[in-house]
């Protein structure tokens, strides 16, 4: 049996740096070229029938980079849902951000919030920026929050389970990644979803992200198309319960 569409698919944007370095640019340059690619990807995801498409387009970990690096990210950042908030719109799709917001700069995180305010009621592509996110952390803040509500004597420890747990996390309204594709090479999954991969495809790609374009986006879901996804089950069983 092979998969059918993913309907979540979450992308590890990766090799901006490296693709400008290769290049005798900046970083800098890189990161706008890569900039550029993540409005085809989102048509492109859009046009095939995707439900939700998450991007990985800064991590905890990366507050550590240069100063200059930083705060040009975050104003590309900005000057992206300024100008894609209207396409946004335009194509019924529903943006979310994922993460430690608050670490975001005021202006930076005032336009997420008005972009996710903005597309709140649209019903097309729930498209998802992961902004200044940990997995580790998230796992971790839903573990305080069911502690915090265990004492209160909201809940019984015994009674937490998956389904519980999950709902404390913020990808509450996403379903678990069906396909994860990272870029540049890298084959590893960098404090992304930790807990949401579980049984998630993954795809890895030597392509840079800013030379990622629709093709490259239908090649990965073609492999995931082909694979079969046992969930810890056996074939037969699996058809079985289909
Ligand atoms: C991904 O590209 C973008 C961010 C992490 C913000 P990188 O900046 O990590 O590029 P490489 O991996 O150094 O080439
Ligand atoms: C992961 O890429 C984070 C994003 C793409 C936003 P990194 O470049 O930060 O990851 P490592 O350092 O190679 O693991
Ligand atoms: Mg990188």
């Amino acid at each position: 049996m092979s998969s059918g569409l993913p309907k979540h698919i979450a992308i590890i944007m990766d090799g901006n740096g490296r693709w400008a370095e290769r290049r005798g640019r900046p970083r800098i340059y890189g990161h706008i070229k890569g900039c550029g690619r993540v409005r085809e990807i989102i048509r492109e995801a859009d046009r095939l029938g995707i439900k939700q498409l998450t991007l990985y387009a800064f991590s905890t970990e990366n507050w550590g980079r240069p100063t200059a690096e930083v705060t040009v990210l975050m104003q590309l950042l900005k000057k992206w849902l300024i100008r894609e908030r209207r396409e946004l719109i335009k194509r019924n799709i529903r943006f979310r951000a994922i993460g430690n917001l608050e670490r975001l700069p005021m202006d930076a995180r005032k336009l997420v919030r008005e972009s996710e305010e903005l597309s709140a009621g649209n019903t097309g592509l729930e498209l998802t920026f992961a902004l200044s996110y940990s997995g580790r952390d998230e796992i971790i803040d839903a573990a305080k929050s069911l502690a915090r509500r265990a004492m209160n004597g909201e809940l019984l420890p015994e009674d937490i389970n998956q389904e519980i747990f999950s709902m404390e996390l913020d990808t509450v309204a996403l379903r678990d990644p069906d396909l994860l594709i990272r870029t540049s090479g890298e084959q590893r999954i960098s404090n992304f979803m930790l807990w949401q991969m579980a049984y998630t495809e993954f795809y890895f790609t030597d392509t840079m992200w800013p030379d990622f374009r629709a093709v490259n986006l239908r090649l990965a879901i073609d492999s995931y198309t082909r694979r079969e996804r046992r969930f810890g089950l056996t074939s037969s069983k699996i058809e079985a319960t289909i």
